[in-house]
This record gives structure tokens, C-alpha cells and sequence, in this order.
């Protein structure tokens, strides 16, 4: 059972920064991280979970009516402002780099599709592409056409469906978006429904278990990847 650390150490440190993600894929016993992209008015690849800096930094507005010079001169302290006062919103590339250089994998969760953010799909692509990260990245989002589309892009690019409720035929809705994971909402799953999908022949991926009892639901269930904000609380649960 893999575990992922969820937006970085977000327990421990300010969500999607470079500090929760250099916690998690350097002092955490973890496989990796699961952080959130945008693109900015200048069409860069940001690490942010919200469409708004509103409720992480100490600016406001939307993500992608700022170039990301203008992004910098915000701090992404979120709840841990004492902490860490002055950190930054990250680039993917960052990241990226950060990833390449521990040897762990990333989830990334493209936030919105090209609806929302034209190109965002092989902007992504090519980042793993730069960076040598195809093989054990995972990409996800809850707009589903957007994973449809990147597997139409490259059909080697693993992709998620990430579902907060049970889809109707989980075999031919999987399979209409060409999907090789269900990413669940961790309330969602019982062992029952987590056997079936596997049987189907997808990965099944869960969010965001973070209490203790949560946590050993999900071990109980047999999912193969555990995504929480206390990637340690799960190992040290599945060491038991
Ligand atoms: O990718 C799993 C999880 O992060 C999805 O929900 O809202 O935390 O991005 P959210
Ligand atoms: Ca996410």
C-alpha cells in the first residue's frame, strides 16, 4: 500500500508549498506527494490548491488573472503563519525538480481542465516530459474530460478519476475516459466496492483519510494508495 503525502505535509506545514513537500519527500516515511496545479495570467504552472490566493495567502483574487512575478509577492503561510511566515507560491517545475531529486512519485491534481484553462493538459505533460517524470507520476482531476484528454495526448500518462460520490458503472464510465485509477473520496469505499473496481482491472486510490480510525477503514478496505495531510499517522498504522 503506497502513501502520499497530501498537498505536501499539509499537517505539518503550509499546504502545496515547498516546505510541506520537501518535508514529506525528505524527512517523511512516504512514496510521494499529491499537490494541486493552476496556470497564471502568464500561463504558468502553479502549485495552489484553490482557483483564489483568497484562503492560502495573504492576497486575494483569482490565480489566473496574476502573472506569476505577481504571484511571488504574496506569502502562502496558510494556517502556519508563526511558522513559516514567508513561504511562496511554488511552480511546478520546482516541485518537479524536488521530486526528480528524492526519488519518490507525485500525484499531480490538475484542478481544471481546458475549459477552465486552455492547454493545461499538455503544459503538464510536458513538464514530466522536461523532467523525466512519465513513468511513476500519476495525474487526476475531478473533470474527467481533462484525464480523457491527456491519455488521448499520451497514451503512456497513468490517470485518475477522482470521484467525491460512486459513479454509475464504474467498468464503462473507467473505461469511456480511458482511466487507469479511481481516486475516492476515502467515504465512498467499502473492501466490497474497492475488490470490484480492481477486479476491473483499476488502481484504487483514496483521499483524504487523516484520523486515526480513518485511516485503519482505508487499510481495511485494501486500497493501494492511502493520499493524508499525516503520511506518518499511516505508517505508523501500517506497521501495526
Ligand atoms: O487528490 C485528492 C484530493 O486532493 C482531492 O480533493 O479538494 O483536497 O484537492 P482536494
Ligand atoms: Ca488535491
Amino acid at each position: 500500500m503506497k502513501i502520499l503525502a497530501h498537498r505536501g505535509a499539509s499537517g505539518y506545514a503550509p499546504e502545496n508549498t515547498i516546505s510541506a513537500i520537501k518535508m514529506a519527500l525528505f524527512d517523511m516515511p512516504c512514496d510521494g506527494i499529491e499537490i494541486d496545479v493552476h496556470l497564471t495570467k502568464d500561463k504558468q504552472l502553479v502549485v495552489i490548491h484553490d482557483d483564489t490566493i483568497d484562503r492560502t495567502t495573504d492576497g486575494k483574487g483569482n490565480v489566473k488573472d496574476y502573472t506569476y512575478e505577481e504571484l511571488l509577492e504574496f506569502n502562502a503561510y496558510g494556517k502556519f503563519k508563526d511558522k513559516y511566515p514567508t513561504e511562496k507560491i511554488p511552480t511546478l517545475d520546482e516541485v518537479l525538480s524536488l521530486v526528480k531529486e528524492s526519488g519518490k512519485m507525485i500525484n499531480i491534481e490538475v484542478k481544471n481542465g481546458s475549459s477552465f484553462y486552455p492547454g493545461i493538459e499538455e503544459k503538464v505533460i510536458s513538464k514530466l516530459y522536461d523532467h523525466s517524470l512519465t513513468s511513476d507520476t500519476l495525474l487526476s482531476s475531478f473533470d474527467h474530460g481533462a484525464m480523457k484528454l491527456c491519455k488521448q495526448i499520451d497514451k503512456n500518462i497513468r490517470t485518475g478519476l477522482l470521484c467525491r460520490k460512486k459513479v454509475e458503472n464504474p467498468k464503462e464510465y473507467g473505461r469511456l475516459h480511458y482511466a487507469d485509477a479511481y481516486n475516492y473520496r476515502y467515504l465512498c469505499l467499502t473492501k466490497k466496492y474497492v475488490d470490484e473496481l480492481r477486479s476491473y482491472g483499476y488502481e484504487v486510490n483514496c483521499y483524504t483519510p487523516n484520523a486515526k480510525f480513518e485511516i485503519n477503514y482505508m487499510i481495511k478496505c485494501g486500497v493501494d494508495t492511502i493520499i493524508s495531510n499525516y503520511p506518518d499517522r499511516v505508517k505508523d498504522l501500517l506497521r501495526k
